[in-house]
């Protein structure tokens, strides 16, 4: 269960993470169980502010989205649908001597190799390939591992009754779009944002908390018009530059404008709350990397203590989200595997469609045909033959020419607990001094933007048995408490006090002293305001506090 000793950065990191009580192993006390991990009361509050920010960020400030809270066990009909009974698999492979299982691309990766996919798609070690536990060179072919975890429904443990733990959110999305369309009043495009426990069964759980079985994801699934009715409706689709944020929502972006939107808009909400640009990365996944419907996805990556150098010896990061352009593999996936129609009526694009010359009709009719018969081709079912798929597809493209069509959809998909590690790693900070006598102290400073803080402000009276600085120490703290996460700390020096709230990332703290109480008439009911991450001090008036601190913590 120990992180490897290798990387000292992180091992500080996990070591402050345990004593402070950000995070720590699931069922420590019997050994833990590999890839999972338990959030403490710092970290709790860490991740309930960063959820809230995506939550208010995503859905609640934008006129264009909707919320869902879905179960995680759902039909296993819907990862029937989804591909990932199919296909939801890591290649893995054990090693025939010391017995170890390992990712087989991951085995290959850290002896700066690559695997091999074949013509028939079937994975193949490269030659040299060793076991990275015993050097051995005798490993077993690698073969498919479904991630999905599998339970039974109900009483009896049979195949009828096999659920699977959802490995992703954004299915229930899907399943759910009708429902969410008809009851939010909302129209292409719009998005559904949802949060919640996502479970995948990694063969080899590492990196501490990136990659966990079981973890939290923030999904939006953000449906667009397919770009053939854009351009029957507004005659062509904008085009955007291929890199900054293109700006406010037009109607006439297709899939590409909203992408690169989508980017910028996951880049700028980093930014918010202290993952600077320059802490990231961007990784535009290449046509092999991609899924087969997918048509474009970027990868906002962060710089992780154990991320590795390329060849130049730069940090390119590891994967906080991803943004993918999935076209209307999803809903349609979920039409054809229910019987339920998933389409929408645009009654602007019938209108539209109508008015087009000919020749455009018939342009647009054929590109949006041929679309649809690859989607029809790449997911047949083995009994289609190519003249009902030709046959749907007409009916498809016979649909967008009255008004009909699937959305194509922008998936904005993030991993909370890898961007609270992002958090974390970006934070920390410690300094050690050495005094006269050649005595060392380190000190730790968590420097989290105060929107994210764990806790928002510590309030300390000076000291603790002064009943009148205790007192009035009490009702700053009940003043507060209704607006903010408050921590209410006499035990100990101020300087350890401070210390502490360092150690806790707690922007500010504010001390009660004599000078509260009045000992200089002209600073009754004021405190000392201290800021974390420079110890500097000012005094403020405990009638402005709450507003002051309002504004620096939203
Ligand atoms: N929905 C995309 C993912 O889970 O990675």
């Amino acid at each position: 269960m120990a992180e490897p000793k290798e990387n000292l950065q992180m091992e500080k990191i996990v070591s402050l993470c345990k004593r402070r009580g950000f995070i720590f192993q699931s069922s420590e006390i019997y050994g833990g169980i590999n890839g999972f991990w338990d959030y403490g009361p710092l970290g709790a509050e860490l991740k309930r502010n960063v959820k809230e920010l995506w939550w208010n960020a995503m859905t609640r400030e934008r006129e264009d989205v909707a919320g869902l809270e879905a179960t995680i066990i759902m039909s296993p009909a819907i990862w029937r649908a989804s591909g990932h009974v199919d296909t939801f698999s890591d290649p893995m492979c054990d090693c025939k001597k010391c017995k170890k299982r390992f990712r087989a691309d991951q085995l290959c990766e850290d002896q700066n190799l690559t695997l091999i996919k074949n013509a028939n798609g079937k994975f193949e070690l490269p030659a040299g390939t060793k076991c990275t536990s015993c050097d051995s060179k005798e490993l077993t072919e690698p073969r498919p591992f479904n991630l999905m975890f599998k339970t039974y429904v109900g009483p009896v443990e049979s195949e009828d009754n096999v659920a699977y733990l959802r490995p992703e959110t954004a299915q229930a999305i899907f399943a759910q779009f009708k429902n969410v369309l008809e009851t939010s009043r909302q129209k292409v495009p719009f998005g559904i944002g949802q949060i919640g426990k996502a479970f995948r069964n990694e063969v080899t759980p590492r990196n501490y908390t990136f990659r966990s079985r079981e973890f939290e994801q923030m999904e939006l699934e953000f449906f667009i018009k397919p770009d053939e009715a854009i351009e029957a409706i507004h005659g062509s689709v904008a085009t955007v530059p291929a890199t900054g944020h293109p700006g406010e929502p037009q109607p006439n972006w297709g899939w590409q404008a909203w992408h690169q939107y989508w980017v910028e808009e996951r880049v700028k909400f980093y930014e918010g709350i202290g993952l600077s640009r320059d802490t990231l990365g961007f990784h535009h996944q290449t046509p092999e990397e991609l899924a087969h419907y997918a048509r474009a996805c970027t990868d906002i990556l962060f710089k992780f203590p154990f991320s590795k150098k390329d060849e130049n010896g730069n940090v390119k990061g590891d994967e906080l989200e991803g943004i993918a352009a999935r076209s209307d593999f999803d809903l349609s996936q979920h039409q054809r595997f229910s019987g339920k129609p998933m389409g929408v009526f645009d009654d602007e694009l019938r209108q539209a469609w109508a008015k087009l010359p000919k020749e455009k009709q018939d342009d647009l009719w054929r590109r949006y045909y041929e679309n649809r018969k690859n989607y029809l081709t790449k997911s047949a079912k083995p009994d289609e033959t190519a003249e009902q798929i030709q046959k749907q597809a007409t009916e498809d493209a016979n649909g967008l020419a009255k008004g009909q069509y699937i959305p194509h959809v922008i998936e904005p998909s993030a991993g909370v607990d890898r961007l609270i590690l992002a958090l974390i790693a970006n934070a920390y900070s410690e300094t050690t001094e050495t005094d006269a006598k050649g005595k060392s102290e380190t000190t730790y400073v968590m420097k989290f933007h105060p929107r994210i803080a764990p806790i928002k402000v510590g309030v300390l009276p000076l000291l603790k048995n002064k009943p009148e600085l205790v007192k009035k120490a009490i009702a700053v703290r009940d003043l507060l408490r209704p607006w903010m996460n408050v921590y209410y700390d006499d035990g100990g020096s101020i300087g350890k006090r401070y210390a502490r709230q360092d150690e806790a990332g707690t922007p500010f703290c504010v001390t009660i002293d004599f000078d509260t109480l009045g000992e200089k008439p002209e600073l009754l009911d004021t405190v000392t305001l201290r800021y974390r991450d420079d110890g500097r001090q000012e005094r403020l008036k405990i009638s402005e506090l709450r507003d002051w601190l309002l504004a620096r913590i939203r």
